[in-house]
């Protein structure tokens, strides 16, 4: 990679950072925060007093993958080598050392030395403790901190204990400002427009993959909270954006389909089915809830399983094309794969012991799940089937969608989760949405790799 001449506001930065213990150069994606705190850190490397360095990322791959690949492209790898297994890196002539946040083991190593220099990657998703344990290994006059970070919550820790207690602020518009608060720390805010090598199209194809509260975060680059409906750009209404009739999307289905499966046995259990259409588009083909309660009857894993292959087999209720031959049988519309509920792993073991193909446990990111339906949803990429009366393929499932909200308690504490309430379709949505990811993430890239 060749590296363009720095901006008055990226040299600004790097010209502040120095003059404090702190710099956390935070903003928008893209926004040039990692390639400006780099030449930051390396600039730092070159010149500080002799100790143990170390980076941190969240973890050992996403630190690799966002800033150790971009160091070795940026100086070859003469003076930057990276030494994978033992997470050591030979930088400029220095061994620094490499490791995960969230391994507890890099922690335990982490306590006991003093350090005179730390780079920290996605600093807001390091866990609190961590970030405050690394502050305390500084103690030698010289020794700085630099760190990125994507914005969070107002509420997140490393906003209200860090970012507004800074000393000095560059502000977005590129504005130096003493706000003379207690720690010794600037913060640098970046924007997309700080990006002067950003292509139009690439900017462009960002502003579509994000909506609502990710929007707001991660383009305009504010410490919001997540409040309110969490699907807040869904349209279900009659003619809405994504709704698709069956006598339209019929026809166009490709015959590949997923299931995503919450398991709950006094509380409903809910499978969702998607299925790809031609034109590239994921659509929401059917539901199958059994809800034990409203119901008055449990039923038992091995019902559960017989009534919902059945259900499947028989074609998932999807509607005959209207011109099909009388007679006509529904074919089955077995699923590729079939993502159950990470926390029912006896019900996973029985679907496999009936020989269920396919089965994997789901992967239980919850707010990357979210994001994905949010950009998909945003892409008009995510529909809904309904009949010619209007009638929703998953009704239950949608009324949840739309009732679906940010816990004002969570929020409150500065952590994104949904409530805990009538979830379980938006559940069974999310892990089919993630578990075909290979499939429409391209159709989301598009825009970026015709950019790239
Ligand atoms: N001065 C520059 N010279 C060359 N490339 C640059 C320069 N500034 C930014 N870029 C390019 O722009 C892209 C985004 O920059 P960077 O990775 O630093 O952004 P970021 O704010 O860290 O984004 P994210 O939040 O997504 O991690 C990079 O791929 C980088 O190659
Ligand atoms: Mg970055």
């Amino acid at each position: 990679m060749i590296v363009q001449a720095l901006t008055p506001k990226q040299q600004t930065a790097i010209g502040l950072s120095r003059a404090h213990r702190m710099a956390v150069y935070e903003g928008s994606v893209r926004s040039s925060k990692t390639i400006t705190s780099l030449l930051d850190w390396l600039a730092f490397v070159r010149t500080a007093p002799p100790g143990p360095m170390l980076m941190i990322g969240k973890t050992e791959r996403t630190l690799e993958r966002n800033v150790i690949g971009p160091l070795v492209e940026m100086l070859g790898r003469n003076r930057c080598r990276f030494v994978r297994g033992a997470g050591e890196l030979h930088l400029l002539g220095r061994l620094i050392y490499t490791a995960g946040a969230n391994d507890e083991k890099a922690q335990e190593k982490v306590r006991g030395i003093t350090l005179v220099g730390v780079y920290v990657d996605e600093a807001s998703l390091l866990p609190e403790s961590f970030w405050n344990m690394l502050g305390t290994r500084l103690s030698v006059a010289g020794a700085r901190l630099i760190a990125t970070t994507n914005p969070d919550s107002p509420q997140h820790w490393l906003k209200r204990d860090y970012l507004d207690r800074a000393r000095t602020h560059l502000t977005r518009p590129g504005a130096v400002v003493p706000t003379g608060g207690p720690v010794d720390l600037v913060r640098l805010s970046f924007h997309l427009d700080d990006n002067i090598t950003l292509d139009p199209l690439y900017r462009a194809s960002l502003d579509a993959m994000y909506v609502g509260l990710w929007r707001r975060r991660f383009i305009d680059g504010d410490w919001v909270a997540a409040e309110g409906a969490i699907f807040d750009m869904l349209d279900l209404n009659p003619g809405g954006v994504h709704r698709i009739g069956w006598d339209t999307v019929r026809r166009q289905l490709t015959g590949r389909h997923w299931v995503g499966l919450d398991y709950g046995q006094s509380n409903p259990f809910h499978a969702v089915l998607l299925g790809t259409s031609d034109d590239d588009r994921l659509v929401v083909c059917g539901e199958w809830r059994y809800d034990g309660r409203t119901s008055h009857r449990q039923l038992d894993d091995g019902e559960y399983e017989a009534r919902l292959r059945g259900w499947l087999d028989a074609g998932a209720d999807i509607p005959l094309p209207a011109d099909a031959h009388p007679g006509t049988l529904a074919g089955s519309v077995w699923p590729e794969r079939t993502a159950v509920d990470p926390s029912a792993a006896s019900f996973r073991s029985m679907l496999r012991n009936r020989g269920w193909t396919g089965l994997v446990a789901a992967d239980n990111a919850v707010a990357d799940g979210i994001r994905n339906v949010s950009s998909l949803l945003a892409a008009r990429r995510l529909l809904f089937a309904h009949d010619d009366q209007g009638q929703p393929a998953a009704p239950f499932l949608e009324r949840e969608l739309l009732g679906y909200v940010w816990d004002p308690k969570a929020t409150k504490r500065g952590e994104d989760e949904p409530l805990k309430a009538d979830d379980h379709g938006p559940d069974g949505l999310r892990y089919g949405v993630q578990v075909c990811r290979s499939v429409w993430r391209p159709w989301l890239q598009q825009g970026l790799s015709l950019a790239a």
